[in-house]
């Protein structure tokens, strides 16, 4: 007689398939499955009159015709939207709360619509849609409810940035509509959407909830298309800001098209995780855990877990019972509530895929696949799995965003960090081991955005989410996430009277006080040249050469070494063999800061002859405010809704080199590179180049206060040059600029390389004033934002 443990073993699966019929009415209903733009509360027919189908990666039937946005349309919508801005940001921070209260309840409401239409669009199977992907979408919105009423009281000071454009993919289409649209009303800006062309349905879905909501006219507009639509926004004039999440390739464009235009930008871009299980891991907890990892939506996931890094004595195992469990993995029709792996979104994915797979192939791996075949009639791949796979093999290397996994091992704690590292990416890591000092040793040192420990691909509302290095910049989620929708209130409004400084720095803002108040240097000064400080010494500039520094009275001032990209060179070099500044404790950090402060106020009156007493007062008190803050700037504990904990740690960037003002050649120089060590960021910071002499003869006041070597160096002479070739830097991880929009846009331009992250600002300000000068705005700057989530219980 059968037992239910046989029959379990022989049992066939049974369909259990979702009904399609709501959602394919719900297309039909509009305009027989044609569908516009939505701008300014309305649904238009494309000026230019042309659609383009959108298909079921499942079955190759054509679902609906989508709108081609033109340059006419995109004008359309930013104008309703620009005209919406002023009444929306200018309502009270409660009355967009129920707005966004509404959308997060029209959401819930319509779930399961959304939820199959997904799946019929993406391919996603229908457990995941509704289980994941729209229960997140109605928790950002609630979440960021809660943001839109906390606004002024939580981010006082602040402002919106405007109108934004926001561009999205395909692997998560209605979700990352929550993660861009939710923050970006939340914080009162207005808003532009472009869907991805392959899976625009429920992003249109979505504008008929807004609708539903009552949300104002304008507040929100869809246009769809595909990438020249979304070029069209990026390059509009009347944008103030872009966020954007796809490929690398296309950021890496954006970043480029943006440069120089003011423009705000946050990039989420690919990644190649890594998911790393060391020998005393819980296997079989490591094998449910690479399921979700790398099979889940298909591996069509940025943070996908897609390169496995096992300790050697557990890898055979290991690749045992993935291949077991992989044998047992259903491949079908989205729709079928049984299924584990849906349909790849489109053939050119697919044939991607296939070609990478078999690139590792032929560059020798191993390749493994279930015995059972794939359905014929749609988009269908099988789960993959790649051992031997070399280090630096395509396949390793490369983003596929598809099933595959590639594995490799290694020994020791040491090495899986560096093969995790081994990537130009820093989205995303997972790492597995029942011992929980190993697990929270190695998660500082991985390169990564997020990490997850014994669990993999959890997302919240309130945990931010976004990588660094070429998976982009800035987070989506949190209060990290809502600081990328807002700018300083003030920076609307420039104070009167600094342009003038900025403007005509080489004048001299008030550098020198003038002969009477210099008192013995009446006399001839004693001739000095500064050198550079590189790596903690006085170093003479590569080419020999200096340059001369003269009042605007034509005194002659002193010289100051001219350096160059070898001297650039030398410095990165200085600044990465003292990141071990970024380990060391705050309180350590502090007292440094403490003590270049009391050495400079030692020295007051030699650099106030320089700059000013009020300026060398005002550095001394930044260097106390950033003394206070390093042990204070500890990250947060999220409340993320998992049995555990969401650990948000502000980890320094790396190195950073820094632009200093070309007015306030004190107080800027001491104002930015104040913040970056505090966080533990090693510098290379540019002075002020038509002031230059009080930076430079600053190296004498870090050379009695016990600065490590390398932590801060200072490189005198042309500015712009020097901070290009800083942004040019593949070792550099992120450069502040300060000082004219030409400069500005040659440093976004070249940042490109490695899709460092920037700060620009071509703007005056006024540093004297602590709003404007000091504060969390320089220490979020100065910080990555690494989320470390930790489940608990046995
Ligand atoms: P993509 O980056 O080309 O598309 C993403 C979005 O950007 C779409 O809405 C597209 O219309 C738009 N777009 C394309 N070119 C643009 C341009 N020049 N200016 C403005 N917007 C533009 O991604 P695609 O072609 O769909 O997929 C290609 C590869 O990218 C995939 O194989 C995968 O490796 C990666 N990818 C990564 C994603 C991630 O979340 N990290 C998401 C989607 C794709």
């Amino acid at each position: 007689m059968a037992t239910v443990a046989k029959l379990f073993e022989t049992m066939e699966y049974g369909p259990a398939p979702e009904s399609d019929v709501p959602a394919l009415e719900w297309i039909k209903q509009h305009d027989n499955g044609r569908f516009g733009h939505f701008i300014n509360g309305r649904w238009v027919a494309p000026t230019a009159g042309q659609y383009f189908e959108t298909i079921n990666p499942a079955t190759k039937g054509v679902l609906a015709r989508v709108a081609q946005g033109s340059k006419a349309d995109i004008d359309a919508a930013v104008a309703a939207a620009n005209a919406a801005a002023p009444t929306w940001a200018g309502l009270p921070a409660h009355a967009r709360a129920r707005y966004l209260y509404a959308l997060a309840r029209e959401v819930q409401r319509h779930a399961r619509l959304l939820a199959v239409l997904e799946s019929l669009d993406n391919g996603k199977p229908i457990r995941e849609t509704r289980d994941l992907d729209i229960p997140l979408v109605a928790r950002h919105f609630y979440h960021h409810a809660g943001w839109a009423q906390l606004r002024d009281t939580e981010f006082p000071g602040y402002a919106p940035v405007g109108v934004v454009g926001q561009i999205i993919p395909w692997n998560f289409p209605l979700l990352m509509v929550a993660w861009k649209v939710a923050p970006a009303l939340a914080a009162g800006n207005t808003v532009i959407l472009k869907p991805a062309e392959f899976t625009p349905l429920t992003a249109l879905c979505f504008a008929g909830i807004a609708e539903e909501a009552g949300l104002p006219p304008g507040v929100f507009n869809v246009v769809t298309g595909d990438g020249a639509t979304g070029k069209v926004l990026v390059e509009h004039l009347d944008v103030q800001k872009i966020a954007f999440t796809g490929s690398t390739e296309v950021g890496r464009i954006i970043r480029k098209a943006t440069a120089g235009s003011d423009k705000k930008l946050t990039l989420e871009l690919g990644g190649k995780s890594p998911f790393i299980v060391f020998e005393d891991a819980d296997l079989d907890s490591v094998v449910e855990g690479v399921v979700d990892a790398i099979w889940f939506n298909q591996g069509q996931v940025c943070c996908a877990g897609s390169r496995l890094l096992v300790q050697e004595g557990v890898a055979d195992r290991l690749t045992q019972k993935l291949r077991a469990r992989m044998e047992k993995l259903r491949v079908g029709s989205p729709l079928d509530k049984a299924v584990d792996m849906g349909a790849i979104v489109a053939p050119v994915q697919l044939e991607r895929i296939r070609g990478l797979v078999e690139k590792g192939v032929e560059e020798g791996a191993k390749m493994w696949q279930p015995s059972w075949a794939c359905p014929t009639e749609g988009y269908f791949y099988p789960p993959t799995l790649f051992t031997d796979v070399s280090p630096a093999a395509t396949i390793a290397q490369v983003e596929i965003f598809g099933p595959v996994l590639v594995s490799m091992t290694f020994r020791t704690p040491k090495e899986a960090v560096e093969l995790a590292n081994n990537t130009p990416y820093g989205l995303a890591a997972s790492l597995w081991s029942e011992n929980i000092n190993l697990a929270l040793d190695v998660a500082p040192k991985l390169k990564a955005g997020v990490v997850w420990i014994n669990s993999t691909n959890l997302f919240d509302a309130a945990s931010g989410f976004g990588g660094y290095r070429e998976s982009g910049f800035g987070r989506e989620g949190g209060r990290e996430g809502m600081y990328e929708y807002l700018k300083p209130g003030w920076e609307s409004h420039p104070p009167r009277g600094i342009a003038l400084a900025s403007a005509a720095p080489e004048q001299g803002r008030s550098a020198d006080p003038g002969p009477a108040a210099r008192g013995a240097q009446v006399l001839p000064s004693i001739d000095r040249t500064y050198k550079l400080f590189i790596g903690g010494k006085q170093a003479r500039p590569d080419q020999g050469y200096s340059r001369k520094i003269v009042a605007p009275d034509g005194r002659a001032l002193g010289e100051v070494a001219e350096g160059n990209r070898k001297d650039v060179r030398n410095a990165v070099e200085a600044a990465h063999a003292a990141e071990g500044w970024g380990r060391s404790t705050g309180h350590l950090r502090a007292q440094i800061l403490y003590f270049i402060a009391e050495n400079l106020a030692t020295r007051g009156p030699e650099f106030a002859a320089r700059v000013g007493q009020a300026e060398v007062e005002a550095s001394v008190s930044r260097l106390f405010t950033y003394a206070a803050w390093a042990d204070k700037w500890g990250g947060a504990v999220h409340q993320t809704p998992i049995r555990g904990v969401t650990l948000a740690m502000n980890e320094p960037v790396g190195v950073l080199g820094i632009a200093a003002p070309d007015d306030f050649p004190l107080l800027g120089f001491v104002s930015l590179l104040a913040p970056a060590i505090a966080v533990g960021n090693t510098v290379i910071v540019v002075p002020s180049e038509p002031n230059p002499i009080a930076a430079a003869e600053f190296y004498t006041v870090l050379e009695t206060s016990d600065v490590p070597a390398g932590v801060i160096n200072v490189i005198t002479g042309a500015k712009d040059a020097l901070a290009k070739v800083l942004a040019e830097h593949d070792d550099v991880d992120g450069v502040w600029y300060f000082g004219n929009a030409a400069g500005v846009k040659a440093v976004e331009l070249a940042s490109a390389a490695n899709m460092k992250r920037t700060w620009t600002f071509a703007q005056t300000r006024d540093w004297l004033d602590p709003r404007q000068g000091e504060g969390r705005e320089f220490l979020r700057h100065a910080s990555e934002v690494k989320n470390i989530w930790i489940p608990y219980g046995e």
